[in-house]
């Protein structure tokens, strides 16, 4: 691999099985870049820790992460493939870069409130933001609905995970800009702290060149992902996945020639848009527009594009399970490469922040 080629770089978190917003957010970004950059793809079970998640299901989940990986097509003789536990050199600089990050600017990151006030069983205010209420009860909590402090510097780990391998490209979904966005700042801070010209500012990346998306899930508004439990996985078998897409949230049907659409049906849309034909997606629309769509219609045609682009996935994954050796030595491979560019970038910013050798 060559060093002049840019420094791509992203994760996965080891929370279960993949949805189709990890797939059309990341996964299938990822199989894209591998053959033109240095691509780095890895498992991201430290920020698991952060929901303290049973141990054995934790290490499945690891597990079965590899596997959809290697399923979709990510080569590890094109990309280093790697689990975050594997390269200890990340815990110690988030030590290190966690002295230049600010308990305010983490309270104020939007992931962390949304899990924060899950935990506190608190609900979002529906108007503004009320930081001060908030505050007060993330300090007053009670030992057993405590916030642990993993959760509040979940950005610093991130960012370090970028840093700390000096990528400059990272192919994330929406949800991961403000932590993106974060990172630069991060990297920014130090380098000017310091005065060296050491962390580049990575920013999100799409081969095509479009903005990162949301992928909605069918329930009616808001984005697919597991805490939503509304998701659509690779691994749904077909009878499991047409039930899923056949219970879409719809309305009852377009108000008149080219009425304005409602979010249910607007999110079928994109997820049509995601998965099927141009030829099709064009074929549904004017059938809205001239009120002579059938929800069922558009819901069978979405399962069954789906259920095309998952099914191979679907069906490597069980070989790739059954494979443990091949999983193992891709995993052991990934991590040496991994730690390699860590143990680079550590060396120096310790130097950097004064830790010298005598
Ligand atoms: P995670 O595990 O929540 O999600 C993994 C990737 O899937 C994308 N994604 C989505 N994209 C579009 N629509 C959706 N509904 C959707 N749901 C999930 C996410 O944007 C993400 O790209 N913090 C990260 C993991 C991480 C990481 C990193 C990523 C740790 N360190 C360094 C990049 C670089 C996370 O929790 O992603």
């Amino acid at each position: 691999m060559s060093d002049k080629k840019e420094i791509i770089l992203s994760g996965i978190r080891a929370t279960g099985n993949l949805h189709l917003g990890n797939y059309f957010g990341a996964l299938k970004k990822f199989v894209e870049l591998q053959d033109k950059y240095d691509c780095n793809f890895f498992i991201a079970d430290l920020h698991a820790l952060t929901t303290n998640p049973d141990p054995d299901a934790l290490h499945a989940n690891v597990k079965s992460i590899l596997a959809e990986y290697l399923a979709a097509g990510i080569d590890p003789e094109k990309a280093t493939i790697f689990v975050q536990s594997d390269v200890p050199e990340i815990s110690e600089m988030y030590l290190l870069l966690n002295m230049h990050v600010g308990i305010g600017e983490l309270m104020r990151t939007t992931s962390f409130k949304d899990k924060a006030r899950k935990c506190l069983g608190i609900k979002a205010p529906t108007e503004g933001d009320n930081d001060e209420a908030f505050e007060k009860e993330i300090i007053g909590a009670d030992t057993n609905k405590r916030v642990n402090a993993g959760l509040l510097t979940y950005p610093t780990l991130m960012a370090v995970d970028i840093l700390i391998q000096k990528a400059t490209k990272v192919p994330v979904g929406k949800d991961q800009l403000q932590h993106l966005e974060l990172t630069r700042r991060f990297a920014r801070r130090f380098n000017s702290f310091y005065g060296v010209d050491f962390f580049p500012e990575p920013t999100d990346f799409d081969l095509s060149g479009g903005a990162p998306i949301k992928v909605p899930g069918l329930d009616g508004s808001g984005k697919m992902g597991k805490s939503e439990g509304n998701c659509i996985y690779l691994v749904d078998d077909p009878k499991t996945l047409r039930k899923k897409v056949m219970r879409a949230v719809t309305d009852e049907g377009p108000q008149g020639p080219n009425s304005p659409m409602s979010e249910p049906v607007a999110n079928l849309f994109t997820l049509l848009e995601l998965t099927s034909a141009p030829e099709v997606v064009t074929q549904f629309r004017q059938a809205y527009a001239d009120c002579s769509i059938r929800y069922g219609d558009l819901k069978k045609q979405l399962a069954e594009d789906i259920l095309n682009i998952t099914t191979p996935i679907r069906e490597r994954v069980a070989d790739m399970l059954a494979d443990e050796a091949y999983i193992s030595r891709v995993v052991r491979d990934g991590a040496e490469k991994a730690r390699a560019r860590a143990a680079e970038t550590l060396a120096e910013m310790r130097s950097i922040m004064g830790i010298r050798k005598f």
